[in-house]
């Protein structure tokens, strides 16, 4: 499937836990253009997570609506595909039984086998189809992960923290995959992170997450990242860029402190 727009209007969520309803999300607006990178950042537990589960499908937004190429979203939407921050793979299939989850059920005999194949390549697990999730490390477990969610094909692939939980070297490998499996895909992307250098490295806009005073969460800042991609990680013109978004975030930079 070809790359396809997100729209999110309106959206608000509310939880109910222990009898007492917890607004989260209120009055979010948020568009993704076909073959876009947008990164959402915002502090922990202000509902990224959230969102995103509302964008694929996997829960209901309680107001407002998400539109996946311009029609509602269905459960467990068949266009969307999510990575979480860990794998989530079958422990007893091999990785390529995992990846072959990820197809659509219309793509079966040869023709399943083959993209298997090709997507375990494009993640560099060409030699591991056999091995199962626990003989890997967890890079190549997400890697799996990666290449299950591209074989759906998705028009829109939604990213939850997924290179959080990997070590540092690992986590830049993967988001230079990432950034060359999207020019290749030319795939909507909708990433969650709390790395403010993954987002300047991968992003073509940055979403800033936040509360309002009275709770809720709603869109507090949209910026578009200067510079084609994929961006040089020591640009310099992104550094002012970098500082802001921490400074938002409540981090305090050199910068945010200088008089
Ligand atoms: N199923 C649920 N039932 C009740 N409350 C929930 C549920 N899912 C999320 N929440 C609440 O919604 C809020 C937002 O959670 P969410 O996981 O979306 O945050 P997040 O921004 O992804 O945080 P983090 O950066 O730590 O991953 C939290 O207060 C959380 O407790
Ligand atoms: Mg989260």
């Amino acid at each position: 499937m070809s790359a396809v727009p997100l729209k999110i209007s309106g959206v608000a969520k509310e939880f109910t836990a222990s009898g007492r309803r917890h607004a989260v999300l209120a009055g979010v607006d948020l568009e993704v253009a076909a073959g876009e990178v947008v990164a959402l950042l915002g502090p922990s537990g202000c509902g990224k997570s959230t969102l995103l589960r509302l964008a694929g499908g996997l829960d209901t937004p309680t107001a407002g609506s998400v539109l996946v190429d311009g029609e509602p979203v269905r459960e467990f939407e068949p266009r969307c595909a999510v990575v979480f921050q860990e794998p989530r793979l079958l422990p007893w299939r091999t990785l390529a039984r995992n990846v072959a989850f990820g197809l659509p059920r219309d793509v079966t005999g040869d023709r399943a086998r083959d993209e298997v194949a090709h997507w375990l390549s494009v993640v560099g697990l060409a030699d591991f189809a056999r091995h199962r999730p626990r003989q890997v490390s967890g890079g190549m477990a997400q890697r799996a992960a990666l290449a299950r969610a591209l074989a759906r094909r998705p028009g829109v692939l939604l990213l939850d923290e997924p290179f959080a939980a990997l070590d540092a070297l690992t986590r830049l490998r993967m988001q230079d995959l990432l950034a060359d499996v999207q020019r290749e895909a030319g795939t909507t992307v909708l990433l969650v992170t709390h790395d403010v250098d993954e987002a300047l490295h991968l992003a073509d806009r940055i979403v800033l997450l936040g509360a309002s005073p009275d709770g809720p969460a709603s869109v507090r800042l949209v910026l578009d990242v200067p510079g084609a991609l994929p961006r040089d990680r020591g640009d310099a013109g992104l550094a002012a860029l970098r500082s802001s978004l921490l400074g938002e975030l409540g981090v305090r930079t050199p910068a945010a402190v200088a008089p």
